[in-house]
């Protein structure tokens, strides 16, 4: 029998909960207009889920779409290309756009996903990642919004997976002996 692995907490649930608020108000003082939120499936849609509420706290009324985006094809490093999985149903011609992710690593799944919806029509288009990992950037891209900027761990819970586990966790902690492939998506 194998040893489960350790997972240490990186940022609590409280230190999460705080975190999401304080966003919510930054994001609430850029004025946006007929908020449309766009969450990228899966590893945000915890981060989402809180952070929709908390923009409704802040006094927004987002509308709330979702897309689905490969990225890891498996293994730990994102790979080059991404394909649309899952696509959103809104026409986001003219809209304020707020693309939410997880994690900005290499940049490429929020880039490409910020130029589909700017090609589309958007009026703007701002992105809120919980965690900013920036030592691994490939692609030109920043967050307008940034929970944490985290260090190069891997990381999971709230949302984020290790081959599809640990998602469930209230915290997000690092992953000190992962069994078999990861794969964050
Ligand atoms: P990238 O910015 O295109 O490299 O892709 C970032 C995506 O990879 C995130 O949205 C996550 O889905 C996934 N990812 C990156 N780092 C981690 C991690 O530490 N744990 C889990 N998933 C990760
Ligand atoms: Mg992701």
């Amino acid at each position: 029998m194998t040893a489960p692995p350790r997972i240490d907490v990186l940022y609590s649930e409280e230190a999460i909960a705080a975190r999401v608020e304080s966003l919510a108000d930054e994001i609430r003082a850029t004025g946006p207009r007929d908020l449309l939120v766009v969450a990228i499936l899966k590893g945000s849609f915890v981060f989402a889920a809180d952070l929709i509420r908390a923009l409704h706290r802040a006094g927004l009324a987002p509308e709330v779409e979702f897309m689905s985006l490969s990225s890891y094809g498996g293994g730990y490093e994102s790979k080059g290309t991404i394909t649309v999985l899952r696509d959103v149903d809104s026409d986001v011609g003219g809209r304020d756009i707020l693309l939410v992710d997880d994690i900005l690593e290499s940049g490429r799944t929020i880039a490409f996903a910020r130029n589909l919806l700017l090609e589309r029509g958007a009026r703007r288009v701002d992105v809120v990642v919980l965690l900013d990992k920036p030592g691994k950037r490939k692609a030109v891209i920043d967050a307008d919004f940034v929970g944490f900027v985290c260090p190069d761990y891997f990381v999971v819970g709230y949302g984020m997976d290790a081959g599809h586990a640990w998602r469930q966790l209230p915290f997000i902690g690092v992953l000190s002996a992962p069994a078999g492939e990861a794969e964050g998506t």
